[in-house]
């Protein structure tokens, strides 16, 4: 572990919104009185009927309820929009980057609130009320942002589903989410290879149903258009008027469901709400990255993923921000592309993954220095830890040694940051992402639900509710009490292991439960191997993550073949075909291990602790083997592991 300490800078701690005094300070208050704490942050947003109550929270097993200013009213898009016109609307609130460096768009928030009027009136028009699911298939353009927006206008929940997930991924979510309006572009175009988008929508429907399917022109591709069911976007818009009145929504309506990866089972359809979610993401947005009037803000995540949705979209937009969004990856056309974009807009603060990080550092120092990057301030950091020679990369050479790196922790169901530096406050050490934001209350406790003080390592819990924070799973409250509040009762359980050091800081160590994280992409086990055994040729499938060097976890696939199939290099590759097109390329097997038999419990579990250790290539700390049915199987396993 790095033991170095960054403490912050003078200018910083000179100009700091937050210093160190008054994080301390703050914090103390904001956990002693979080109704006095929140009431007051809350008046950052603007409320149609106010509210009079702040917290109203159960963690309590038997009864999990979260309300948050339950009382009050608002609209989201009216945060977002129709707020800033009177002195902004000639902003511009997002910069559109196209994969192709040569398209870039600029909209400012007078055109924002026209297009996302004209979309949502497109939505009414095709019947779409308050409460509604819409499930939003959408590259990275700007019509995906009025595409939420315009949900958020008229009170509809929306659903994004990531790009990158195939018809099977995409029809299970719109299934779940019983949703009628699915909307979608003829292509998507990243790194300068095109999806099918439409098509993967007519695949999806083929199993499931939906009544309306709205179709964005990207490429101008021919799709197939199915009369009645399948409408142009441009045509539609044009019939529809230019303004769109926004309604009143309920402080706890729903504002959206995001699927995500856990042990068991299929994703949830994590749900979030109006207005505790908007005040958290709109206040960790300003704090956390020290957003400044006029700054540039890059986050260079996917709006298919919640990073998208609080830091792209909500957060900035509802600070008023001039948000970018790009359309494109690190590597194309060249491995410069970031920071030219950096130079090209002039990119005040960023936002990216580790992975990113750690894929370009392996392009050497020579294309980032070949670009100024000036205009950076900050960097931040998300989605996975991030190990110390990539922070000291990021800082060093990306950020020349002069901009505080800020490392995120949260998740889809936090809705917002939770853990991360202040850089005007907090002293930084790569690869901690240091102390806790307001309000929020991290523990450590150990497998019995001891809680641990001082420095300590264990599971990472936290101990009472936070505005941002998930409702329910969409449809199944119970499985959102089985999954965050069963283990430790009377405290939402993250997943996550964590350490914390003698100075109080937070080191997240990875996940504990099933869930791997690939790229910072959130992949189920279990997801993994139901479509590996789905495969007529599988018998039994167990997978498991294992250390990568750019992607931090790869995936690692022990499988056991059909009686009389024949184990081969073909039947591999066919393997990891099937379960791209099952999930996506994310899901994809890194390795597979054909095996003639899994090491089990006499009682026929599965031990995963022993194929996680062979995966990482230790076989000399298996542990306690004296469980195992049958140990001829673990020989044969450590016997046969492929090179690598
Ligand atoms: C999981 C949540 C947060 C939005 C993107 C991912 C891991 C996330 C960090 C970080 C160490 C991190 C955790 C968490 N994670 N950020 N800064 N340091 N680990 O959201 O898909 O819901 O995944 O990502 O393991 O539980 P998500």
């Amino acid at each position: 572990m790095s033991e170095k300490i960054y403490a912050v800078p003078e200018a910083w701690r000179n100009e700091a919104r937050v210093n160190a005094e008054k994080y301390d300070a703050l914090y103390r208050r904001s956990v002693a009185d979080p109704d006095g704490f929140w009431g007051e942050q809350a008046q950052r947003i603007e409320w149609i009927a106010p509210f009079t109550r702040v917290k109203e929270v159960s963690f309590d097993t038997h009864n999990v309820a979260i309300e948050w200013f339950g009382d009050g009213s608002t609209n989201i898009a009216m945060n977002c929009i129709d707020r800033h016109l009177p002195h902004r609307a000639d902003q511009v609130a997002i910069i559109w980057e196209g994969d192709d460096p040569s398209l870039s768009r600029h909209i400012t928030y007078r055109e924002l609130h026209e297009q996302v009027c004209r979309f949502a009136n497109v939505l009414k028009a095709h019947g779409v009320r308050k409460g509604d699911r819409v499930t939003i298939y959408l590259p990275m353009i700007p019509e995906a942002a009025y595409a939420m927006l315009a949900c958020a206008r008229i009170g509809a929940v929306h659903s994004v589903v990531f790009g990158g997930f195939s018809p099977d991924a995409l029809a299970g979510r719109i299934e779940d989410a019983q949703s009628d309006v699915v909307i979608t572009a003829d292509e998507g175009v990243r790194g300068g290879r095109k999806s099918p988008l439409k098509d993967n929508v007519d695949a999806a429907l083929e199993k499931v149903s939906a009544k309306t399917v709205i179709v964005v022109t990207r490429t101008g591709a021919k799709v197939d258009m199915k009369p009645g069911r399948d409408f142009r976007y441009e045509d539609e818009a044009k019939k529809v008027p230019e303004d769109c009145p926004y309604a009143e929504v309920g402080a706890e309506d729903p504002l959206f469901i995001l699927y995500t990866s856990g042990s068991t089972g299929k994703p949830k359809g994590v749900l979030h709400t109006t207005g505790g979610y908007l005040v958290h993401a709109a206040l960790t947005h300003e704090l956390v990255f020290d957003y400044r009037e006029g700054d540039v803000y890059w986050c260079t995540a996917d709006v298919g993923w919640v990073t998208g949705h609080s830091y792209i979209v909500y957060g900035p937009l509802a600070n008023g921000a001039t948000t970018l969004m790009f359309e494109g990856v690190p590597n194309y056309p060249t491995v410069s592309r970031f920071w030219e974009v950096i130079d090209k807009h002039k990119v005040d603060i960023f936002y990216t993954a580790p992975t990113a990080i750690r894929a370009l550092m392996g392009a050497g120092e020579e294309p980032v220095k070949k670009t100024s990057r000036k205009s950076i301030r900050l960097l931040g950091s998300v989605g996975e830890p991030i190990n110390p020679e990539a922070w000291e990369w990021y800082h060093r050479v990306v950020g020349e040694g002069r901009c505080p790196i800020v490392d995120t922790w949260w998740q889809t169901e936090t809705g917002g940051i939770l853990i991360a530096p202040l850089p005007g406050a907090t002293a930084l050490k790569p690869g901690s992402a240091t102390k806790p934001f307001f309000g929020v209350q991290p523990e450590i406790v150990d497998a019995n639900g001891n809680v641990l003080e001082g420095a300590c390592e264990g599971n990472l819990v936290i101990a009472d509710s936070w505005p941002g924070q998930a409702r329910t799973v969409f449809g199944d409250h119970e499985r959102f009490v089985q999954t965050y509040f069963t283990a430790y009762p009377g405290k939402y359980f993250t997943g996550d292991g964590c350490r914390r050091d003698s100075d109080g800081y937070y080191w997240i160590t990875g996940r504990v439960d099933d869930v791997i994280n690939v790229s910072g992409h959130r992949l189920g086990t279990a997801e993994i191997e139901s479509a590996l055994v789905a495969h007529e040729k599988v018998a039994e499938a167990a997978v498991v993550g294992f250390p990568h060097a750019i992607k931090g976890q790869g995936i690692y696939a022990y499988v056991t073949l059909m009686g009389g199939v024949e184990a081969s290099e073909r039947l591999r590759k066919e393997l990891v075909d099937f379960v791209r097109k099952e999930i996506s390329a994310i899901a994809s097997p890194d390795v597979i291990q054909f095996a003639p038999g899994l090491p089990k419990t006499r009682s026929g579990k599965i031990m995963r602790r022993i194929l996680r250790k062979i995966a990482e290539n230790e076989f000399g700390a298996l542990g306690d083997t004296s469980t195992l049915a049958d140990p001829s199987v673990v020989e044969d396993l450590i016997k046969n592991r492929p090179a690598g």
